[in-house]
């Protein structure tokens, strides 16, 4: 088995193939040197991946989950990013080994739904086109609705392709050519839910406020979401100066300082709490409270975790004291 980094629990892959998939975008296959089975993952699992230079990115894998030899994400290279997927795009190389984070998911499909519904903007399609691959296994009746601005830009044609022979009609392709109001009407889709079925959506700020408005009437806990981008107004909170912090498993009681970042006061006080995005998108950072209240900023959480879990790189703690689960 590919031996995984010793501190930190990362896998060394080989990046065993690259694949135009659409204009700016490719796909990376990522599996084991040996060839050997990778740790299983479920749909809408995202990996960390450690980038030459220091940048840890996270992406969605898109395969299905079926898969136990690979891992397959797909990166749009987005010239007006943070620098992550350029690097990846040009520092990646077949046949070079990559470190990355077992998978992770906070964007799972639900049990017990009838249908689903997944609506994907743009390079939001990588969970969605998996979810699609889980659905099809399992048998579960699904729309996947795939908006983008052209053909050009529209990724995994194949793939989609051969999933709408496999199961008819299930996927389905709106392009807008930029026009806003000219791609899929979400209002009209989304008017009506039918009994038992979930939604899913993933893509660009602006789409995944569409999408959220357009769906406000369904029953609570029926649609889900994943951000891969942060809206850009947003910042990491600080948290309420002075605040008393009590740690349940050390026995520690701090203050946060002045202009004291929550992270940085825990680090300095010897506590780890694993990080990755720091944007309040992939939950690694979320951690257990009780007996205090929150302002959560990030983009993950569903309503019933938010009484009891936050995400402290991005969410400020508004109460003179809190517990935390750590
Ligand atoms: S580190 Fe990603 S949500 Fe906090």
């Amino acid at each position: 088995m590919t031996p995984p980094d010793a501190t930190q629990d990362l896998l060394n892959l080989l990046v065993r193939q690259i694949r135009f998939e659409a204009t700016g975008i490719h796909s990376f296959e990522l599996s084991a040197l040996d060839h050997e089975r990778l740790p299983p993952f479920t749909a809408g699992s995202h990996i960390d991946v450690h980038l030459p230079g220091g940048l840890v990115r996270q992406y969605s894998l898109c395969n299905d989950p079926g898969e136990t030899h690979r891992y397959v994400i797909g990166v749009l290279k987005d010239l007006k990013g943070r620098g992550g997927s350029l690097r990846v795009h040009e520092a990646l190389k077949v046949g070079d080994t990559v470190r990355v984070s077992r998978p992770r998911n906070q964007f799972e499909l639900q049990p017990g739904q009838t249908s689903a519904l997944l609506i994907a903007g743009g390079i939001g399609i990588t969970p969605l086109k998996s979810m699609a691959h889980s659905l099809l296994q399992a048998g579960t009746p699904f729309e996947l609705h795939y908006c983008a601005r052209s053909s050009e830009v529209a990724a995994f044609t194949d793939e989609l392709v051969t999933l709408n022979r496999q199961a008819p009609g299930s996927a389905r392709w709106h392009f807008d050519n930029g026009q806003i109001g000219a791609g899929l009407d979400l209002t009209t889709r989304l008017a009506s839910q039918p009994a038992g079925a979930h939604l899913y959506f993933c893509g660009p700020p602006g789409f995944m406020k569409a999408c959220a408005q357009a769906a406000a009437h369904w029953v609570p806990g029926t649609v889900h979401s994943e951000h891969f981008q942060a809206p850009a107004s947003t910042e990491p909170a600080a948290p309420t100066t002075g605040a008393t912090v009590r740690l349940v498993q050390t026995g520690q009681e701090l203050v946060l300082p002045e202009g004291g970042n929550l992270l940085d006061t825990l680090r300095e006080n010897g506590v780890h709490v694993p990080t990755s995005c720091e944007s309040g998108l992939c939950g690694t950072c979320k951690t257990g409270y009780a007996d205090g209240e929150v302002e959560h900023n990030d983009f993950i959480l569903g309503d019933d975790e938010k009484s009891s879990c936050f995400t402290p790189c991005v969410s400020r703690i508004t109460s003179r004291s809190i517990t935390l689960h750590l």
